[in-house]
């Protein structure tokens, strides 16, 4: 259909020309973690001032599916302060993109990047704030 279309070319376009790839040389903290289905790793920089994800850059290798969510999630991640950045859902993600009835195997590929984001998150809350969250606890 029409969407499903669009939805493709933005894949396309966003594997090609990823938005918000690089690094960050002065980040306050950076994470790094792959796909163990198959092996491709993404890591994610930040910037963090008052509170603020103020910069987010990340790099390494993906599919397309993989580069297009990362793209969206740093653009989405990107401005919000720590607490906004925690909550940020599955569905966050993959809304923009048409992804939300992807299969089990390809899931994977589409979150990492968010598996990776909220991490880097809890590193850097774990050494600089009180309160420790649960990783384990990703919604
Ligand atoms: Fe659609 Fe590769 S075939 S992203
Ligand atoms: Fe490796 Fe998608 S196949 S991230």
């Amino acid at each position: 259909s029409g969407n499903a279309d669009i939805y493709h070319e933005m894949i396309v376009d966003y594997s090609r020309n990823p938005i918000n790839y690089g690094e960050i040389e002065n980040h306050d903290v950076t994470f790094h973690d792959s796909n163990p289905l198959c092996g491709d790793s993404i890591d994610i920089d930040m910037k963090i001032d008052d509170n603020k994800v103020t910069d987010i850059k990340f790099h390494g290798k993906g599919c397309a599916i993989c580069m297009a969510c990362s793209s969206v999630l740093t653009e989405i991640t990107k401005g919000k302060t720590l607490d906004e950045a925690r909550a940020i859902e599955k569905n966050d993600v993959l809304s923009e993109l048409g992804l939300e009835h992807l299969q089990a195997v390809r899931i994977k590929c589409a979150l990492l990047s968010l598996k990776v984001l909220k991490s880097a998150l809890y590193t850097y809350i774990g050494k600089n704030l009180e309160d420790t969250p649960d990783v384990d606890k990703l919604k």
